[in-house]
């Protein structure tokens, strides 16, 4: 019989994971028997289905149908709707990735019901514990019988806090995996056409973390330090539906119109977006995906946050770590548009087979049982 894996995408960033996880895994069907379930935290078109669409990801054979909410509300209905699809069909291990709500909610279901778990993107630490995907990576690493890496300092944190070697497996980025694969597709983008920009003569920015985005100040400063920038080059900002309504709702709108050049635009699909970061002259974001593609890329990343879980794309990437005060801000722009940005390095392992590594590991285990 082979080895049921329910593998778990709720949210955007989960899905170029989760792709290149469920190919690999149906490539040996012999000792595996792959469930994609998405538990539906993103619903939109463009935060989700476009994503399956583009990365040719076969439908999720289960779909939970949560939505949003509060971070409890969210999490407790993935784990009353998860538990049920558990309990009915006896997987042998679930498959998280990342940190999202559904990644700790469903890993928590799974530990209680007495099924192996396996935690893809585990050991990144940003040590803020007021992030919400700080305490879903501490949970989910927590109770994870195989903790999956992306790099050697998160399988040195999770050793500190106490996990043992057996379980911690290296294998590389999967997000890199679906980034590599589709770069003829994106090559193949005219997105640049649409928004009238040539290559390395605009910025790309997202901006989304509730941090960043839910202080008026905070989000304010930001404006502001982008003003600088929009006098040099448009920036292209395909904006999160928590930002769109908070700009309505601390009244910025007439800040985002007095930029000359600024393009606040609808969340892209993968191919246009990626199109738009490897072209780009830099990229501005709070977000961890991007800091980890840009490094990929070999595109300057300016990181609007005061800490990162991937320090790794600081120490080998084109990433800096820059905050959220205006005048710092600025002052990385500038060195950027003057040509003094790091050319960076592509950390080890972010090769394109990071997914088979887990297959290989896992058919490994299942060999030795
Ligand atoms: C989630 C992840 C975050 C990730 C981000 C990427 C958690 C804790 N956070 O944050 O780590 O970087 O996804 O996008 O899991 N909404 C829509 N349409 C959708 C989904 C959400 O309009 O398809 C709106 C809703 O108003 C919702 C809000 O966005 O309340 C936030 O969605 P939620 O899933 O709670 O968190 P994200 O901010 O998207």
């Amino acid at each position: 019989m082979p080895f049921k894996i329910m593998c778990v995408a709720g949210a955007r960033p989960n899905f170029m994971k989760i792709g290149p996880i469920m190919k690999a895994l149906k490539k040996e069907p012999s000792y595996f028997d792959p469930v994609l379930v998405h538990t539906g935290q993103h619903y939109d078109y463009k935060m989700s289905q476009i994503f399956f669409d583009e990365l040719q990801i076969d439908p999720p054979e289960i779909f939970l149908n949560v939505g949003s909410g509060t971070h409890a509300e969210q999490t407790a209905r993935i784990m009353t709707s998860f538990e049920e699809v558990v309990v009915e069909q006896q997987p042998d291990l679930v498959l998280v990735v990342g940190d999202v709500n559904s990644t700790a909610a469903c890993a928590m279901v799974a530990k209680k019901c007495h099924v192996m778990l396996a935690h893809v993107e585990a050991g990144l630490r940003s040590f803020d514990r007021k992030m919400p995907e700080e305490i879903n990576r501490l949970v989910t690493d927590a109770i994870s019988d195989f903790l999956y890496t992306t790099s050697r300092d998160a399988d040195e944190q999770l050793a500190k806090e106490g996990h043992p070697d057996s379980g911690i497996v290296f294998v590389g980025n999967c997000m890199i995996d679906t980034l590599l694969a589709l770069q003829p597709q994106v090559d193949q983008s005219t997105i640049k056409e649409k928004f009238k920009v040539k290559t390395g003569e605009y910025a790309l920015m997202t901006l989304h973390r509730p941090s960043n985005v839910d202080d008026p100040k905070v989000l304010g400063g930001i404006l502001e330090a982008l003003s600088y920038l929009d006098a040099h080059m448009p920036i292209i900002c395909p904006i999160h539906p928590r930002t769109r309504k908070n700009i309505r709702e601390f009244g910025y709108q007439d800040r985002f119109e007095s930029m000359q050049q600024f393009m606040d635009i609808e969340p892209l699909g993968y191919l246009d977006f990626v199109n738009l970061m490897k072209n780009a002259a830099m990229v501005i974001t709070d977000s961890g995906g991007l800091q980890e593609e840009s490094t990929v890329l070999g595109i300057p990343c300016l990181t609007l946050r005061e800490n990162t879980e991937r320090p790794i794309t600081i120490t080998e990437g084109t990433n800096y770590l820059v905050g959220v005060k205006k005048d710092k801000i600025i002052d990385s722009i500038k060195t950027v548009l003057e040509g003094n940005a790091k050319k960076g390095n592509i950390p080890e392992y972010w090769d394109g087979k990071a997914a088979e590594r887990i297959a290989e590991h896992l058919k490994n285990f299942i060999a030795k049982s």
